[in-house]
């Protein structure tokens, strides 16, 4: 099991009896999720992460990768929701929240089209000046407004620079069969990978959607799928009391139904940053519906004990915590003993920074506790392929399994699809006159 879970700071609050009630209603929850009948079971492709790339398309991908990263110093990842946060999560997580910044033998990575700021977007292009670049344009749809639009600017910078050769320097990821990114990328003959049918926008990290960036930052996707995989066959068992997936969704559960509306995510290392963010999305898109769900925030810390700290302590009783520890770091620094003890730190000298850090997190556990704010730990022991492979499909199990328990469809998102309309209608898209007018009547 390459993750762990700690209900210490928890049990006050929902003892383990509690949990245990409601295992019933969970392992209900996991039997729909896993026999597929469910709102929703058209988009359960990701249950199974070992089945989502065909062994041929896989070398294709990290073929692509190589090609890609031997052509260009920099590549735009254009992309939005889904189509965006997996990869870029991963991609801070297993390398460097720092990695356009690090010196590495793999091409910077950018990405855009997931605002409709100029500013942004010119600062990214500006930033690639003497660099060659490639863009891997992703959107299931192919139709979402906001990399749309990035990606036209982009094809004409491309053109700019490489003229007739420019397709070259792109590969589209979208549907299988529809879309206006299918059909440019048939025309212009742009290298394209599927997003499968049956798999959403923010659990297809696992698909090309997320591999393909990630790959070129030189993460082994293997490792990253097979983690997920070993995951895959761990939650889906129906013992209650050693399945920590099941366990997690109950305790979430119980403490929505206790009036805790908000799930605070909380990270101990600045590599965590875009994974909270994937995890917003996660479980924002799959749980908000119908009036109900969790509103998932994130803090990262310590830097937020410093701003958020107090609220989380001494506010409204209205959160509780889900924090991911990292046993160990990626490079260990330590404390040294300074003659005189300037700053009074020696009695830390020898200590590494790691430990500190530790140590942080069980006073800060236990002074939340104290305040009343709960906390649910969850410790991966580093930062492998491997084990955040694991960790992404326990977090997108707990998600189908705490949907289901809830009573929402998990898989669905139609909020986000009542913004992009209204958006088309305001631009003045064709197609979307009826709604406009409605629209500028209110
Ligand atoms: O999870 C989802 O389905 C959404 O967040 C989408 O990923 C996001 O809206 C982008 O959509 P698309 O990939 O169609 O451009």
């Amino acid at each position: 099991m390459a993750l762990s879970i700690d209900f210490t700071y928890l049990d006050q609050m929902i003892s383990p009896a509690r949990r245990r009630e409601i295992a019933p209603e969970i392992l209900a929850a996991q039997k729909t999720l896993l026999g597929k009948s469910g709102a929703g079971s058209d988009f359960l492709g990701w249950l199974d992460p070992a089945a989502l790339n065909s062994p041929g398309e896989l070398s294709r991908l990290e073929a692509c990768a190589e090609r890609l990263a031997a052509q260009s110093g920099a590549v735009l990842v254009v992309g939005i929701g889904g189509s965006y946060l997996g990869a870029r999560a991963a991609v801070e997580y297993l390398v460097s929240p720092l990695y356009n910044s690090i010196p590495k033998k793999t091409p910077d990575l950018w990405f855009v089209g997931n605002d409709v700021s100029a500013s942004h977007l010119a600062e990214v292009l500006s930033a690639c000046r003497g660099q060659e670049i490639s863009v891997i344009v992703i959107s299931k749809s192919g139709t979402t407004t906001e990399p749309a639009v990035a990606f036209r600017v982009l094809k004409k910078e491309l053109a700019r620079r490489y003229g007739g050769d420019a397709a070259s320097h792109v590969v589209a990821i979208t549907d299988r069969a529809r879309g206006a990114l299918l059909a440019m990328a048939r025309a212009e003959g742009y290298e394209t990978f599927v997003i499968p049918d049956d798999v959403g926008g923010r659990f297809s990290v696992l698909t090309p959607v997320g591999l393909l960036p990630i790959a070129l930052a030189g993460v082994d996707v293997r490792s990253l799928i097979a983690g997920a995989a070993d995951a895959a066959s761990f939650c889906a068992s129906p013992d209650f009391d050693s399945n920590i997936c099941l366990q997690y969704a109950a305790a979430r559960n119980l403490l929505l139904r206790a009036g805790r509306s908000v799930e605070l995510f909380c990270g101990w290392n600045p590599c965590f940053t875009m994974t909270a963010e994937w995890l917003k999305q996660l479980f924002g898109e799959s749980e908000g519906k119908d009036h109900k769900g969790l509103f998932p925030a994130s803090a990262a810390f310590t830097t937020d004990l410093h701003s958020l700290g107090q609220f989380i302590q001494d506010g409204s009783r209205i959160l509780f915590e889900t924090v991911v520890s990292i046993g160990e770091d990626t490079a260990s620094l330590s404390v040294e003993a300074e003659d005189g003890d300037p700053d009074g730190l020696n009695y830390l000298a020898g200590m590494p920074l790691g430990e500190i850090n530790h140590r942080a997190e069980r006073a800060v556990a236990m002074a939340h506790r104290s305040g009343g704010t709960p906390s649910i730990i969850l410790t991966t022991p580093s930062r492998s392929a491997y084990e955040y492979g694991w960790m992404l499909y326990f977090f997108e199990f707990a998600c189908g399994v705490s949907g289901y328990t809830l009573g929402v469809n998990p898989f669905d998102q139609p909020g986000v699809e009542d913004y992009k309309k209204n958006m088309f209608a305001l631009l003045g898209k064709p197609g979307y006159e009826a709604l406009a007018a409605q629209l500028s009547n209110k």
